[in-house]
Parts: structure tokens; C-alpha cells; sequence
């Protein structure tokens, strides 16, 4: 694919253990031709660098409102840019900002700009999985055509076995694709 016929799209990357999963993720999108740009919270940064994906996407990393050099917002210009949102991995609060409309980091902000399509792949501990506050949060995004990736069963980081485990990149690589052909 040549760089103009390039398809954008916003990586968010959240603080979820399975952060370094998105790396492989970013990895692959880049490789499949993807303009890819990742917009990281301060808590994705403390578990995964922002130069492993600065390197996998070929693209700066936004992680802050405040460090902008251009004339536009980054959150704006992006969002502009793109038609689809992808946050892998997405916390429990990340899915909670979305449900509410809060706006206090770059990746939250964006997402109020954002006009396109929202794909979220969430993954927590079973236990915060199944909370009713998740669960009702989620529905809320259902019905407002956020496309839930959703988590499997099996063993999580913590040692505890339920549903909570990111999906797989190359599931989610191949729900990227689906909506990029049609979109
Ligand atoms: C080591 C570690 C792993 C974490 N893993 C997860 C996780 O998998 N899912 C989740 O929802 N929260 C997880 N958290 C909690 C979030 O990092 C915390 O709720 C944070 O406020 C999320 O911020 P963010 O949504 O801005 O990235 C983890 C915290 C720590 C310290």
C-alpha cells in the first residue's frame, strides 16, 4: 500500500497490564499498512515506554494535552484525521470516561472530538469485569455503537482465572480490517 492510499487511525493505550500487548498490536497494524497513532495515558507510560511505540508506529506519541508543538491540538487534529478510535488495551476507567463523557487526559479528550467509530478492547480482573458499574457502563456504549471487543476466559496477570483477558492481536488486527474494507 503507498503512504497516500495509507488508512489512518488512533491507537489509545490504556494502564491495563496487558499494555505491552498493544506494542505487538501496533506492530502488526504498521506492518499491515496502517497509518497508526497512538495517543497513551500517563498510566499506559508507566507500564510500557512511549518509544517502543513511537518506533512501531512511525509516528510521535501523544500523551499529554499540554506538550503540543503545533498551532492545532493534537487531540483535534487527530480526530480529525481518523474515522476509527481503537483503545486496546481499555481500563475500567478509561470505559468509565467514555460512558460519562470525562475529558481529563489527551486519549479521554480525543474521544469526545472523535466523530467516527470507537473500538474498545477491554481487560481488567474478572472481578472488576463483572461489576455491575462496568457492566452497565458497557451497555451504555453498546447502545451508543462503541464496538466492544470483548475480553476472554482464562487465567489473568493477578493469578485469578474469569473473564478479563485482552483479546488476541490478531483477532483484533482482523475487526480492524472488516471495518477499514467497508469504511
Ligand atoms: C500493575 C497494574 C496493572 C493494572 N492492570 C489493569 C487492567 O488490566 N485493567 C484495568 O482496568 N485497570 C488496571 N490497573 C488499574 C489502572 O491502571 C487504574 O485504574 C488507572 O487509573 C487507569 O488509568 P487510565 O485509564 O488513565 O490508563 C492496573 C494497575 C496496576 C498498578
Amino acid at each position: 500500500m503507498s503512504n497516500k492510499l495509507k488508512k489512518s487511525m488512533i491507537l489509545g493505550v490504556t494502564g491495563c497490564i496487558g499494555a505491552y500487548k498493544a506494542a505487538d498490536l501496533c506492530s502488526k497494524l504498521t506492518q499491515y499498512g496502517y497509518d497508526v497513532h497512538v495517543v497513551m495515558t500517563a498510566n499506559a507510560l508507566k507500564l510500557v515506554g512511549e518509544l517502543t511505540f513511537q518506533t512501531l508506529s512511525r509516528n510521535r506519541v501523544v500523551s499529554s494535552l499540554w506538550n503540543t508543538t503545533e498551532w492545532e491540538p493534537q487531540h483535534i487534529a487527530l480526530a480529525d484525521k481518523c474515522r476509527l478510535l481503537l483503545i486496546v488495551p481499555c481500563t475500567a476507567n478509561m470505559i468509565a470516561k467514555l460512558t460519562w463523557g470525562i475529558a481529563d487526559d489527551a486519549l479521554s479528550t480525543l474521544a469526545l472530538a472523535h466523530t467516527g467509530t470507537t473500538m474498545i478492547a477491554p481487560a481488567m480482573n474478572p472481578r472488576m469485569w463483572q461489576h455491575p458499574a462496568v457492566q452497565e457502563n458497557i451497555s451504555v456504549l453498546k447502545r451508543r455503537n462503541v464496538q466492544i471487543i470483548e475480553p476472554g476466559t482464562g487465567t489473568v496477570a493477578c493469578g485469578d482465572y474469569g473473564t478479563g483477558r485482552l483479546e488476541e492481536a490478531t483477532v483484533i488486527l482482523n475487526k480492524v480490517n472488516d471495518f477499514m474494507k467497508n469504511n
